[in-house]
């Protein structure tokens, strides 16, 4: 498919309300999720969301290495995953702060609090509807890609804004845990609905 260019902070397309997917079963969502997964590839990280490559609907494309996993229950090593109109709400009012950074705001890291424990129900590719309880960096990642479908970037999310730094700064300082590479291809290995759903759709990935 196609490597797409990342829509930065500033376009309005990425303070818009994206638009609900009418059919998540639809060939044209496979499509768009094929462009995420290269997109995602290529960029090395753990999550995009479609308005980041330009396409205000409600999907989502992430995975958890297992790196980053925060012994939380609900927390846990997870394979590519594909989220269509995600709906998530808070399980319990307690939050964890802890670093974020975005493709859409380059070379930049920020602490941010989230909601420890969420409920979130969503639509696979197949049309399926899913709910699940996620915890942790899982939550994390979730709600930090959810925002990005309701028009909100991490530093409006973020208490202290003192904490936003460069990455190689706030690395020379000590302050932020060391990178691991990530390869997100790799996260596709053992998906296999979602593979076969790609396959369907004539998508290579
Ligand atoms: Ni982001």
């Amino acid at each position: 498919m196609t490597v797409r260019a990342i829509v930065r902070a500033g376009d309005p397309l990425l303070a818009r309300v994206a638009a609900p997917v009418a059919d998540p079963a639809a060939d044209a969502v496979v499509r768009l999720v094929g462009d995420m997964l290269d997109t995602l590839d290529v960029a090395q990280v753990a999550g995009i969301a479609a308005p980041q490559v330009g396409v205000s609907q409600r999907v989502v494309v992430y995975f958890v290495p297992p790196h980053r996993v925060s012994g939380e229950p609900g927390d846990e090593p997870i394979g590519m995953t594909v989220l269509v109109n995600p709906e998530l709400h808070p399980v319990g009012e307690d939050t964890v702060t802890d670093w974020e950074g975005c493709l859409s705001l380059p070379n930049l890291r920020g602490r941010v609090p989230r909601w420890r424990r969420i409920r979130l129900v969503s639509f696979d590719l197949d049309g399926r509807r899913r709910e699940r309880l996620l915890g942790g960096t899982h939550a994390r990642i979730v709600q930090h890609e959810c925002d990005h479908l309701d028009g909100r970037l991490y530093p409006s999310r973020m208490s202290d804004g003192a904490s936003l730094g460069f990455v190689d700064e706030l690395e020379a300082a000590g302050v932020l845990p060391a990178r691991v590479p990530v390869r997100p291809k790799d996260y596709l290995k053992g998906e296999a609905a979602l593979l076969a759903r790609l396959a369907r759709a004539g998508v290579n990935v």
